[in-house]
């Protein structure tokens, strides 16, 4: 490493502290927390959603479950419950087995090296480092896209940060510019620098006190940074759910193949990958085989969309009353009670909240 480089790293993480110090005011319930689960926990729910909204999930786990053993012994419906709304349900399956395994296996005491934190489903290396830092101080650096973004522009890096080499590259830089007797200070910073200075909008430049030596401002080409390899190609995904009522109960299914929302609920499915008219899903063949002749149509409702990672998802819901037809294999009646007990897909969640009764 040439000295001029060295001297920015030095700069860097100087300035870096300095800011947290002296005008980083974010305040979180997990922050400067040390109990690996409650880290562990805050992390997986922030994969999911914005600090704002994670919040208020984060405070409801830790208070139905408090520690890991609680979460481990929890019933598995009662935590896809709470998990409701954060999506992606692979991460709170992979929650539950390693609460499951930790409580188990290891007594219910957290792994403390980096390398036993990163062997457990679910954690990967970004997690591994969270947990590793904040709960025990281990000199590992955090790196997400924030953590990437803010490199990125501020050394002038142009390797795609979605590419295997644009991995290591980054990686390497913040382990190098850690702070390695305060690995939780510093992970801390830079994730709240990203989120509040170099945000991914509008990063305030103005008022940050690294602009100096910024590559990408001093350029003038900060939104340029970072750079990505792949253009997400959508796959765009039709459902038609028909609210099938019979004697006062609702058809229900679980749904369980591999796919997304796996484990949660839904009401009988008509998935398409185009869009279709009302008048002919009714008609279709699909439905004169589940319901008797006897049906009728109560309400039809406006598209609902939810954008997912990789898929877009187009809903609409049609309410169905129906007298003599026999439930299908696979699905369950439910009453208007316990629906609310159930566990479902945030569309369809938005859709009971907005439209039902
Ligand atoms: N995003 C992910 N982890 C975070 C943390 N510990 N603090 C703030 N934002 C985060």
């Amino acid at each position: 490493m040439s000295q001029k480089t060295a001297e920015k790293h030095i700069f860097f993480t100087k300035k870096l502290l300095e800011w947290n110090q002296l005008i980083n005011k974010r305040s979180m319930p997990w922050k400067f927390e040390k109990n690996p689960y409650k880290i562990w926990l805050s992390e997986i729910i922030l994969q999911q959603t914005r600090v704002e909204q994670g919040t208020e999930y984060y405070n409801n786990f830790i208070k139905k479950y408090p520690n890991i053993k609680k979460l481990a012994s929890a019933k598995e419906e009662d935590i896809y419950k709470l998990w409701e709304g954060l999506g992606y349900y692979t991460r709170c399956k992979n929650l539950i087995a390693t609460a499951r395994f930790i409580s188990i296996e290891k007594k219910g005491i957290f792994p403390n090296t980096y390398n036993e934190i990163l062997a457990q489903k679910g954690i990967g290396p970004y997690t591994a480092a969270a947990i590793s830092s904040f709960a025990f101080n281990l000199p590992y650096a955090v790196v997400d896209g924030n953590v990437m973004r803010v490199l990125a522009r501020f050394f002038g890096i142009d390797t795609a940060i979605d590419s295997t080499i644009g991995k290591k590259v980054f990686n390497e830089l913040a382990n190098n510019l850690l702070d390695k007797k305060e690995p939780a200070i510093y992970n801390q910073a830079i994730m709240d620098f990203g989120a509040t200075v170099c945000k991914p909008q509008l990063p305030v430049c103005q008022q940050c006190n690294l602009a100096a030596h910024c590559f990408s401002y001093n350029n003038d080409i900060v939104n340029e940074y970072p750079v990505k390899e792949k253009k997400l190609l959508k796959k765009e995904r039709w459902f038609y759910y028909f609210i099938i009522k019979q004697n006062n109960t609702f058809w229900i299914k679980k749904r369980e193949k591999k796919d997304i929302w796996q484990n949660l609920h839904e009401f009988f499915l008509l998935e398409s990958n185009v869009k279709i008219g009302i008048k002919q899903l009714i008609n279709s063949n699909e439905i004169h085989q589940i319901v008797s002749k006897e049906y009728r149509i109560k309400k039809t409702s406006e598209e609902f969309v939810q954008q997912l990672t990789h898929q877009t998802i187009h809903a609409t819901f049609i309410e169905l009353e129906t007298k003599a037809s026999s439930l299908p294999e696979d699905y369950f009646a439910v009453d208007e009670t316990s629906l609310g007990k159930l566990a479902f897909p945030k569309i369809i969640k938005d859709y009971l909240q907005k439209f039902s009764g």
